[in-house]
């Protein structure tokens, strides 16, 4: 089948994509935390009661992670065979998590160029048994140096169309070279050229084009089409490859084996470096080599938080997922759940998404430019106060919770879960942004360059390609990381330990809090991924859904409180999940039933 779009319809691909600094176990509220400008003195006030609270609270996270014996499994679950297949030849051959997270990475990122890639970034969320700690590396991309707050707007300051999106000035500095390198030596225990050879011999032999490649191709065939490095790799004749088609990928081969033997300095520096910045710029982008030689993962304490027993560690800012999904649990701890009806239930989920959102739009951003109040957002009390606000006849109107400005999200990214027999575990979620990421690839690097400049809110109000607004706290700035979703995370208790994630731009965090609530209310791997999903975040002020997720009785509930509601053409999400369930003694992994991923455990 040859797909013919003509340009990328931006509202079509999420729908149809079924297919440390010492990092302590630490609770979120430790982050510096002062409140935004607009939150004044009675907020901060406000704070400073809530972060001695939060100090107070430390012991009861401590420890609560801790587990004696490992799981009788190793496992791992990604959105394709052949990046689950390399690692698991890695667990085999000796490595643990954390090797093989290298392995499935960038396996990941030749068999899906569309999702994820050297030219991009992510959170890696990893838990290390030994002593019990969790870490996240912050391999998100960054801001050019020479990057301006206004660089997407005209003199008029409209944002100027798909600017952020197509094409060189798109493209952020990426992080998932760094991370790599940094993830095999500072974690793992084999050697990084040998956690990488599965990749370098998938992009040397090639892999075969089907229906999601040609699907997504087709998609972003305009783009890819001004980019004739690009264009020579993934189109054929300057169209989407028929089916079967062997897609082989020498350039990136080289750039993978220069990265495997010398390190970062592989690809930030050198000659691989000398070619990135040189087609950057002859295409119209604004990167420097200081830009790449400056480029540094960053440690992160996870954002920690407990739900009716159960410890939940997620990614910090400058993702928005682990403070959203804690305020969004912490709104629902304060309710029972299992006793509501169906419309209520769903309702009552809906205004917590709402509420999460909108402080997202407000306060979230990269911690290392903006203070992100962390402690106020993800503490008990805060959300209590939220929960108040919620009425469970009625829903609340978006324009009536202070602030902020909405449209359709889209695209691509991926997620992988890994658990070794140590109980080491990787919760990996990697973007290059939208399909192909910017679609565009400097000459001799087989690199497609993410278009991650789009996370940032180009102006305060306007909405990105999901339809998320922000303000100051995501403004560009040179060297800042743009506010994500990517929402890697770990659940924890007595009962066991769930490892999950899933692409799905803006709506991650609400498919995250779906599967969390299912495995804490006694589900497992394969009924976390299975969960039918639903969605709000704040703006536009309308509740999306699965074809299939709400029954007419729900919709017209939900309809007579007052909701809005829009059926998506299709399913969303890739969600990847292993469950170790400890008393049982068992372990599950299980793959989106919407994707084409596989997942696996090892004997
Ligand atoms: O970091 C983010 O939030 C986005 N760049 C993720 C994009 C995404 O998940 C697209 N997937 N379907």
């Amino acid at each position: 089948m040859i797909v013919t779009s003509q340009d990328f319809p931006l509202s079509a691909l999420i729908q149809v994509e079924p297919p440390a600094q010492d990092v302590g176990q630490r609770p979120a509220g430790e982050t510096t935390a002062a409140v935004a400008a607009a939150g004044g003195r009675r907020r901060k006030d406000m704070l400073r009661r809530l972060r001695l609270i939060a100090l107070l609270l430390i012991p009861l996270w401590q420890g609560s992670a801790s587990s004696a014996a490992g799981p009788p499994h190793a496992a791992v679950a990604s959105a394709d065979p052949r990046a689950t297949s390399a690692g698991v030849a890695i667990l085999n051959a000796g490595g643990n998590a954390f090797d093989a997270a290298v392995a499935v990475s960038a396996a990941l990122a030749v068999v899906e160029p569309y999702s994820s890639g050297l030219g991009g970034g992510g959170f890696w969320l990893l838990r290390r048994a030994s002593d019990d700690r969790e870490i996240m590396i912050d391999g998100r991309e960054r801001a050019p140096l020479a990057a301006r707050r206004d660089m997407y707007l005209d003199p008029q300051g409209n944002v100027i169309p798909r600017s952020a999106i197509d094409g060189a000035l798109a493209a952020a500095i990426p992080g998932e070279p760094a991370a790599l390198v940094y993830l095999a030596r500072r974690y793992g225990r084999l050697p990084l050229a040998q956690s990488l050879a599965p990749a370098i011999r998938l992009a040397r032999e090639g892999f075969r084009a089907d229906a999601r490649y040609q699907r997504m191709a087709g998609a972003r065939l305009t783009a890819l089409r001004s980019s004739p490095a690009a264009a020579a790799v993934f189109l054929r004749n300057n169209d989407v490859p028929a089916d079967g088609t062997l897609i082989t990928q020498p350039d990136l081969a080289d750039t993978l084996s220069a990265i495997a033997q010398q390190g970062a300095a592989g690809f930030y520096q050198g000659p691989l470096a000398k070619r990135l910045v040189a087609g950057v710029r002859a295409a119209g982008g604004i990167w420097s080599a200081q830009d790449l030689a400056s480029y540094a993962v960053v440690e992160r304490a996870p954002i920690v938080g407990a739900y009716h027993g159960w410890r939940i560690s997620s990614a910090p800012p400058p993702s928005a997922g682990g403070v959203a999904l804690i305020t969004m649990l912490n709104i629902l701890s304060g309710v029972d759940l299992s006793s509501m009806d169906p419309i209520t239930r769903t309702h009552v989920i809906v205004e917590a998404m709402r509420r999460a959102y909108r402080d997202r739009a407000q306060y979230l951003g990269d911690p290392d430019f903006v203070t992100v109040p962390v402690a106020l957002l993800t503490n008990p009390y805060y959300a209590a106060g939220l929960r108040a606000g919620i009425r469970l006849d009625k829903a609340t109107p978006s324009e009536l919770l202070p602030s902020a400005a909405g449209t359709d999200p889209s695209a691509d990214t991926t997620h992988f879960s890994i658990l070794d027999k140590a109980g080491n575990a990787v919760a990996g979620t990697l973007s290059i942004n939208i399909p192909f990421g910017s679609a565009f690839m400097p000459e001799g690097t087989g690199v497609v360059l993410n278009d991650e400049m789009d996370d940032f809110s180009a102006k305060p109000g306007v909405p990105n390609v999901y339809g998320l607004v922000g303000e100051d706290a995501n403004a560009i700035a040179p060297g800042k990381r743009p506010l994500s979703s990517m929402t890697p995370t770990f659940l924890d208790s007595d009962r066991g330990l769930a490892v999950l994630g899933t692409p799905g731009g803006s709506r991650i965090i609400t498919m995250v809090l779906l599967a969390s609530l299912d495995i804490m209310a006694g589900g497992d791997a394969v009924t976390a991924v299975g969960v039918k999903r639903f969605h709000h975040q704040y703006l536009p002020d309308e509740i999306q859904y699965e074809p299939d997720a709400l029954p007419p009785e729900v919709i017209a509930g939900l309809q007579a409180m007052g909701h809005r509601l829009q059926a998506l053409p299709g399913p969303y999400g890739n969600m990847q999940a292993v469950w170790w369930d400890r008393r049982a003694g068992r372990v599950s992994a299980a793959s989106d039933p919407r994707g084409q991923g596989l997942a696996e455990l090892l004997q």
